[in-house]
């Protein structure tokens, strides 16, 4: 399958409808994802990114019916990730001495993953190649969200390639991004922007005023998973400012794990208390065992404060528990607030387990916490109801 962008330009990726998990485990993807590569025949003809190695037959093939691989003058790696740069083996076989152009950390990471010697050119923000009639122009998205990572602008079509910036895992056959569900789109943006991108906010922010200093005028954004930007491109351009500026919706997401189902009346309880005294208050809870880690990672994304809960094991917290609270450390949310509760039966140390751990995951702990002992009885689901009133009053 190919798919024509704009006269000359061709997607010829791969739209991978079976993906369920993404970086091994570490990433849901429930509605799939696409590895999306261009071409672009110009005076001279550029490929930008391949697609993942399972697919790379597929990939070449696919091109071939295209064109005849020797017309390819320079292939771009904006990205040496394995799902960008999987097919470059099979690729590179067929035209082994067509340069790439990459980033000076692109060919570090790219020797490192394939061990070849390939005709690499590396290229700094400002750098251009000329197709004939057009140009593309390098810019380095270091840490975005890898040492190599690269943008490029086709001028002209006035494209931005943005490689995984703006992308979503998002398998459609629409492509275009006002001709998918709407809703989907933008929650597939949301949950990628929030599982990948939190860490790097401060960069994000950098980056776009930098490639808005620019005055470029841009038509579309060709990102390098999901969908292409043709309607308005600016929208995403704009979503990611406001995410990367500690973002928030008027919401509270409790998450817990529950061994007998004493954590998990605590958190209906204090649920209850923060819908009774702040009933504009958005609140979710989310039983962590039982709960996708990337779907809750959006939802804590979207809070102003988390509720935390987890019974005592071991003089610690559930397995679950701990992974998320490794997880939120990890990702460096900023202007976030915490609060932490647990069951216990003897010694009860699950509480002040989660408030260190959400201390160092940079979330502000609001109240002391709270503990119930044994199965909570009348008088502690009472004190969960008034505790969830007082903490309302703090967020
Ligand atoms: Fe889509 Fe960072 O790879």
């Amino acid at each position: 399958m190919t798919f024509e962008i704009k006269k000359n330009i061709t997607w010829v990726g791969k739209v991978d409808w079976e993906l369920r998990t993404f970086h091994g485990n570490e990433y849901s993807t429930h509605r799939g994802s696409s590895y999306n590569s261009y071409l672009i025949r110009d005076e001279k003809v550029a490929l930008i990114d391949t697609v993942w190695a399972p697919f790379a037959k597929e990939f070449v093939a696919n091109l071939e019916s295209l064109i005849d691989l020797k017309k390819i003058d320079y292939v771009i790696a904006n990205h040496a990730e394995i799902d960008h740069s999987g097919a470059l083996p099979e690729l590179m076989s067929r035209i082994p001495d067509v340069p790439i152009y990459c980033t000076a950390n692109g060919v570090k990471s790219l020797k490192g993953h394939y061990h070849k010697e390939w005709n690499f050119r590396a290229v700094k923000t400002g750098d251009k190649l000329s197709l004939g009639s057009k140009e593309l122009v390098f810019v380095e998205a270091t840490m975005l969200h890898w040492p190599d990572s690269m943008m490029c602008y086709l001028t002209g079509d006035n494209i931005l390639f943005s490689n995984d910036a703006f992308g979503q895992h998002y398998a459609s056959s629409g492509m275009f991004n006002d001709a998918v569900d709407q809703d989907e789109l933008f929650a597939e943006c949301m949950k990628y922007y929030a599982n990948i991108l939190t860490p790097f906010s401060p960069l994000v922010i950098k980056k776009i005023n930098e490639v808005l200093s620019f005055k470029l005028p841009l038509d579309m954004i060709c990102t390098s998973h999901g969908v292409v930007w043709r309607n308005n491109p600016a929208q995403i351009v704009e979503k990611y400012m406001s995410w990367a500026d500690a973002y928030q919706e008027n919401q509270v997401t409790i998450v817990y794990d529950t061994m007998w189902s004493g954590t998990r009346v605590m958190a209906e309880s204090i649920a209850a208390g923060l819908k009774e005294a702040r009933p504009d208050l958005t609140i979710k809870l989310y039983n962590a065992s039982m709960t996708d880690k990337n779907d809750i990672v959006t939802e804590v994304f979207r809070s102003k404060a988390i509720g935390i809960g987890s019974p005592t094991i071991n003089q610690g917290v559930l397995s679950s528990i701990a992974s998320f609270l490794d997880e939120i450390r990890g990702l460096k949310f900023r202007n976030k607030k915490a609060f932490a509760f647990g069951a216990y039966g003897w010694s009860g140390e699950s509480v002040r387990a989660i408030q260190e751990g959400a201390k160092a995951a940079g979330f502000e702990l609001i109240g002391d916490g709270i503990r119930a002992l044994w199965n909570p009885d009348d008088q502690a689901v009472a004190a969960c109801i008034e505790f969830g009133k007082k903490m309302a009053g703090s967020i």
